[in-house]
């Protein structure tokens, strides 16, 4: 692979052709494509947009398929995201022309028809009406995409999906929302044509946990997708990741350092880009990664890792403490050894245990093992267990 010269843009939005390496996850999502929609999660900073913009720019060189990207974070109801969608697949030109008058005045029909009923009985009324216009608006917006992409597959990426879920201010009109994406995919005329790839920055499962546990009756709404977990880099596209650094920074750095980096880095572009914009001005790798974890100031962004279980997570104490004693060794653990450790701070009971260290696993905080047939944990990146030790330990 030629070197090309790269500086680092620590946190800026990738065009396509800056996301190095991520082809094999562009292939493997491409055939999964094919058959089912999927769930793209990661942990926070991961690469997930950037993926997808490759992704994206892929899908949409084959004459088999139409991408579009849309961005959904800070809507906070599902008008605002009709609207949105509308709006790209007409910049777009996702759909005709033609079609688009037709959409224009099945939407013109719908809202004259509901503003004539008025909206009497408060509240609920009001939502039960908004409803039958924004479920009735995407389908007439689903149609007009088949129709004018006859014998191709449309990609909608939704990314940041599980923020605008968790934004939406009334829960049950997320939960409708949920319920109607998942008929659209289940459901005729839209299986075959339709797929939706659904990204965030906060885990889905989270959110709708939640939602469940304010009452509402949202049964498995992503059963039917295919759970994407997307992955560090692999050691040779980091590497190479490094290499165009080094020579975007005009440094010189050997072989050996640059593979210090990127274990450092945990392969993690992100951490790889933040250590190089602290080691182009001095040239220093452990004071890089010091000054990394040490930022009073959240620069390379961990305090996330930190707010989202305070805003998510219905135990949070629990959490907290299970993550201060896994912390302060680098070597697993077992469950009988944090049971112990919590079981000191309080009374917990081993299955409330066990649910709790299910969710930090599925977040993607922890790596479970088995040894000698005994279940292990310990932070899955070395990179938050130092920094947990550093500013959140006790
Ligand atoms: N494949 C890549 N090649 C080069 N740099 C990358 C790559 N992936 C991520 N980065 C770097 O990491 C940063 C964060 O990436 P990105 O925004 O895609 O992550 P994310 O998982 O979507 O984050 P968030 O969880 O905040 O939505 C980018 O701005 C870029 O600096
Ligand atoms: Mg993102």
């Amino acid at each position: 692979m030629t070197i090309v010269p790269l500086t680092p843009s620590t946190g800026g939005i990738l065009q396509p052709n800056q996301v190095i390496g991520r082809d094999a996850e562009v292939e493997k999502m491409i055939s999964i494509l094919k058959r089912q929609s999927i769930n793209l999660s990661a942990l926070r900073r991961s690469g997930k947009s950037s993926l997808l913009s490759k992704l994206n720019a892929e899908l949409n060189r084959d004459k088999a398929f139409r991408a579009i990207y849309l961005n959904v974070e800070g809507i906070s109801n599902c008008d605002s995201f009709i609207e949105k969608l509308y709006l790209k697949l007409k910049e777009e030109k996702v759909i005709k022309e033609k079609a688009i008058s037709k959409v224009d005045k099945a939407f013109d029909k719908l809202l004259g028809r509901f503003s004539k009923i008025g909206l009497p009985g408060g509240f609920s009324a009001e939502l039960n009406k908004r409803r039958q216009v924004w479920e009735k608006q995407l389908d007439e917006l689903l149609l007009a995409i088949i129709e004018s992409n006859p014998n191709r597959q449309i990609v909608i990426s939704l990314d940041e999906f599980s923020i605008m879920l968790d934004k939406i201010e009334d829960e049950k009109e997320a939960s409708e929302l949920v319920g109607i994406l998942r008929s659209v995919m289940h459901n005729e005329p839209f299986k075959d044509s339709i797929r939706f790839i659904y990204c965030g920055s906060i885990g889905i499962d989270l959110v709708l946990d939640k939602l469940k546990r304010a009452g509402n009756n949202i049964g498995q709404p992503l059963n039917h997708m295919f759970d994407f977990i997307l992955d560090p880099l692999t050691d040779e596209n980091a590497f190479y990741l490094a290499q165009c650094f080094n020579m975007g920074c005009e440094l010189d750095l050997s072989e050996a350092e640059m593979k210090s980096i990127c274990e450092l880095g945990e392969n993690i572009p992100y951490y790889i880009d933040a250590l190089f914009s602290i080691i182009r001005y001095q040239n220093n790798i452990q004071k890089a990664y010091d000054t990394i974890l040490d930022d009073p100031n959240n620069k390379f962004e961990f305090k996330h890792f930190y707010e989202r279980i305070t805003l998510h997570y219905p135990n949070k104490e629990d959490s907290f403490l299970i993550l201060n004693f896994l912390s302060k060794e680098k070597n697993p653990k077992t469950e009988v050894e944090i049971l112990n450790y919590l079981s000191s701070e309080k009374i917990i009971s081993r299955t409330t245990l066990i649910d709790e260290l299910e969710r930090l696993r599925t977040d993607d905080y922890l790596l479970r093992q088995m040894k000698k047939e005994q279940r292990t944990y310990q932070f899955k990146y070395e990179i938050l267990r130092k920094w947990w030790k550093i500013n959140k330990s006790y």
